[in-house]
């Protein structure tokens, strides 16, 4: 039987790309996947596309920076099976404009790119945790990004500062039985990549990979699987860079 039957993992950002990915292969490994997104309608979609493949999932509206949001979502989630044993703080901003300086980017962006970026993961820990506490194998996985190890941008620092998050969540948690890592996803080919990153920075970005071939969403799920297995029962404050090379040495 899979380890993921009977319990509850609550994806952020869970309406598309990542997200909705790994809200999936949880609900078809057996969890009830609750999906929280900004947009309410495609967390719903989701949830009714995982139902439909014969997977629980449930789709709410939310906003990761809402404090009293997050507090009735964590609830609504651990009312399923009793408490939380997996929190994935996926949502984020990362569109091209937050890669330009800042001095263009202005002080209102850069602070709601904070906002969601880091805050968010703060809001949503704080809320979850209660939830977690106690539940044997609970574990966080928070989404950093390889921008975070090169520097030199917006986007980049906030990762940074969720990477930074990781490791104080993970002292703060672990003597409360919950695991806290994170992934640094290289380029990976999501919709949203796809229709918003410019050609000539795709290509800028795949050539510093030291293997060849595109990043994909599944590559991210694998190593959330095993992030939030009991594969890794002795791995916590970890970054996880899947990155086909491209922040190797960095
Ligand atoms: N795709 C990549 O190549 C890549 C690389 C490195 C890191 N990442 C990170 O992975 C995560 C997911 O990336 P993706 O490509 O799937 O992104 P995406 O844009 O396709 O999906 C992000 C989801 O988060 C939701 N969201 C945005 N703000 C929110 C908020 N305030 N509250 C709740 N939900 C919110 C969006 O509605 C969307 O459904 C992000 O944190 C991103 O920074 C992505």
């Amino acid at each position: 039987m899979s380890e993921w039957q009977g319990r509850t993992a609550v994806v952020t950002g869970g309406g598309r790309g990542f997200g909705k990915a790994f809200g999936t292969a949880l609900a078809m490994e057996g969890a009830h996947a609750v999906l929280v997104d900004i947009d309410g309608s495609e967390a719903e979609a989701a949830a009714e596309e995982i139902r439909a493949a014969g997977g629980w999932a449930l789709g709410l509206a939310g906003d990761v920076t809402d404090e009293a949001r997050m507090a009735e979502v964590m609830a609504r989630a651990a009312d399923a099976q009793g408490g939380i044993d997996l929190l994935i703080n996926n949502a984020g901003l990362h569109s091209d404009e937050y890669g330009q300086p800042i001095t263009k980017l202005g002080l209102a962006k850069m602070r709601r790119l904070f906002d969601v970026n880091v805050m968010g993961v703060v809001c949503c820990t704080l809320a979850a945790a209660p939830h977690m506490q106690g539940r044997a194998g609970a574990s966080i996985v928070n989404i950093s990004s390889s921008a975070a190890h090169m520097g030199g941008s917006p986007y980049g620092d906030s990762k940074l500062a969720v990477a930074g998050l990781t490791i104080t969540f993970a002292r703060e948690l672990g003597p409360l039985g919950i695991r806290v890592n994170a992934i640094s996803p290289g380029l990976m080919l999501t919709e949203t990549i796809r229709n918003e990153l410019p050609p000539a920075t795709m290509a800028r970005v795949k050539a510093m990979q030291l293997i060849d071939g595109d990043g994909a969403e599944e590559d991210i799920v694998e190593a959330m699987l095993y992030l939030a297995s009991r594969r890794a029962r002795f791995v916590t404050g970890e970054v996880l860079r899947v990155t086909g090379g491209m922040a190797a040495g960095v």
